[in-house]
């Protein structure tokens, strides 16, 4: 035993000392002062944190501990200041931006917007941008408000069939935000409402997120991806499944590109205008970058979903008053559309709760890291040395208390300039980003906040809502890139009329 531990003593020396000739431990003080000695000298520590699904809470408690910068590997910086999000993505003055890290955006065969390098992507994004401006989002309403009564619909049966109104509402946000995307971007929804099922390309997606640690923890050791690799080929079953979900997608994008369409749906765009002939994305590019969209534009915006619920069914004072705000704004369902729900002034405090539910539960609750350029860079007042992963933690940020006051508990009366109290008006607003920021910002964010306040307002108008009993801890989960979630269970029943309803 004590062999054992005098060997692993020299061992953590040896680390020690080998390590202090990386660039980043002969870098100026202020940087080495934020260096926990084990993550300075070995990336396990890191790795086993995305393995287990805590690299959230991990990464925050050495925030905590150590400051706005702190080295959670021997070659990655994370920072939690608004300033670090304006340096590490925004796009400089000579117009360079600092390169996605190739560790974590692995490149595939096919160029697509996610991993594509800065000239590359902006070709990508040119063409993509249309199919996303304010002008498409109005054009697509008709499509959306059809999954948004069907969903509200679905609801209702719930509530009057056998379940009387117990629902998972995590799925059912999985299958409206699904059906949406799948329906703009291949041509045709998933039917997963219609079916009140997962479809088969939704359940591997999920499936698929397990492994994200495990792909993360493979990144990082090398041997631990060769026996990932070597499970895979024993299991044809997971590569199989795998090859069936590429193939779905390709499929339907072919269709769609095939019989052409009057719909407004996100090819329309893609395909209508001809900036440059020779740079037009082809129809690799096309796929390539539809799968990243179905994935980024619905489960991100599901979370969230869930979350602002949850959130609400856990304070009764804030669900009150939202539920006010939307019966007292909209005397009729068909009042609520994208220019009324998103009018100046409008739905004050539901949009109050939407970002206090980005702040609390950021749907990317992990660093997306980039590396700083040959010359190293100036990343929050600090010289960061060449070739060093480095990036904001949304969580810490969000969750710290030197940018927000009370900064766990949900208040979304700071984000109302009138009624925030006192202590937030020292809020760094600054420093939520949960779109992110640059050239590389979120393509989708208008549809996201279109969806979330179309679909929130309906269900808070629509239905009194109760938490069930085994939802409560529902907020503790793990996350893997994206969250783990489990079962949203809440009860809901048909809107009780108010006195205002008698009147009219
Ligand atoms: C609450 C919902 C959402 C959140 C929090 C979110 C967040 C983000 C973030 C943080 C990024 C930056 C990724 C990076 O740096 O690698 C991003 C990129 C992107 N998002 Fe979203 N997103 C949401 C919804 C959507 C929706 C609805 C769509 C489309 C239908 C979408 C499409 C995209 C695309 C295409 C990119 C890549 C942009 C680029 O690289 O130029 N997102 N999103």
């Amino acid at each position: 035993m004590t062999t054992i531990t005098l060997m692993l003593a020299m061992l953590f020396t040896l680390a020690c000392s080998v390590n202090s000739t990386h660039p980043m431990t002969r870098s100026t003080s202020k940087t080495r002062g934020n260096s926990p000695r084990l993550r300075s000298a070995f990336t396990f520590p890191q790795a086993f944190s995305n393995l287990k699904g805590t690299g959230h809470l991990d990464t925050k408690a050495l925030h905590d501990r150590y400051g706005s910068v702190v080295r959670i590997s021997p070659n990655a910086l994370s920072f939690n200041t608004a300033q670090a999000w304006k340096d590490i993505y925004g796009l400089k003055k000579d117009r360079t931006e600092l390169a996605k890290d190739p560790n974590y955006y692995i490149k595939g065969p096919t160029v697509q917007i996610l991993t594509a390098d800065q000239e590359e992507h902006a070709r990508i994004r040119k063409h993509l941008a249309p199919a996303f401006s304010d002008t498409a989002l109005m054009e697509q309403e008709s499509l959306l408000n059809q999954h948004f009564e069907l969903l509200i619909a679905k609801l209702k049966q719930q509530v009057d069939g056998s379940s009387q109104g117990r629902v998972d509402l995590m799925a059912q946000y999985n299958f409206v935000t699904f059906d949406i995307i799948s329906d703009l971007a291949l041509g045709k929804p998933f039917g997963a409402l219609e079916s009140g099922r997962y479809h088969p390309w939704m359940r591997n997606f999920f499936e698929a997120i397990k492994f994200l640690g495990f792909i993360r923890f493979a990144s990082i050791y090398p041997l631990a991806g060769l026996l990932f690799q070597v499970t895979q080929r024993l299991m044809p079953s997971l590569s199989a499944k795998r090859r069936a979900h590429l193939d779905f997608t390709e499929k339907k994008v072919q269709e769609r590109l095939k019989n052409g369409t009057n719909r407004k749906d996100f090819l329309q765009y893609i395909t209508e205008r001809k900036y440059d002939t020779e740079k037009q994305l082809n129809e690799e590019e096309i796929l390539g970058n539809l799968r990243v969209i179905l994935t980024a534009g619905s489960e991100t915006t599901a979370t969230h979903l869930c979350g602002a619920t949850w959130f609400l069914l856990t304070h009764p004072t804030a669900l009150s008053r939202a539920q006010a705000e939307v019966r007292n704004t909209f005397k009729m369902p068909e009042d609520m559309n994208l220019r009324s729900l998103s009018k100046p002034g409008a739905l004050p405090f539901l949009n109050a709760v939407i970002q206090e539910t980005l702040r609390l539960y950021p749907s990317i609750p992990s660093t997306l890291p980039r590396v700083t350029g040959p010359q190293g860079s100036i990343i929050d007042g600090r010289y960061i040395p060449a070739n060093i992963s480095v990036g904001v933690h949304p969580w810490s940020t969000y969750r710290s208390s030197s940018n927000f006051t009370a900064a766990d508990d949900f208040l979304p009366e700071r984000w109302l300039p009138a009624e925030a109290p006192i202590a937030c008006s020292r809020d760094k607003k600054d420093s939520l980003k949960p779109f992110s920021l640059g050239p590389r910002n979120c393509l989708g964010k208008s549809l996201a906040y279109a969806e979330i306040r179309s679909i929130l307002a309906r269900v808070l108008w629509n239905f009194e809502l109760q938490l069930e009993s085994e939802s409560e801890e529902w907020f503790f989960q793990k996350e893997f890139v994206l969250w783990d979630k489990a079962s949203l269970w809440v009860k809901l029943r048909h809107r009780r009329p108010t006195l205002a309803d008698d009147v009219t």
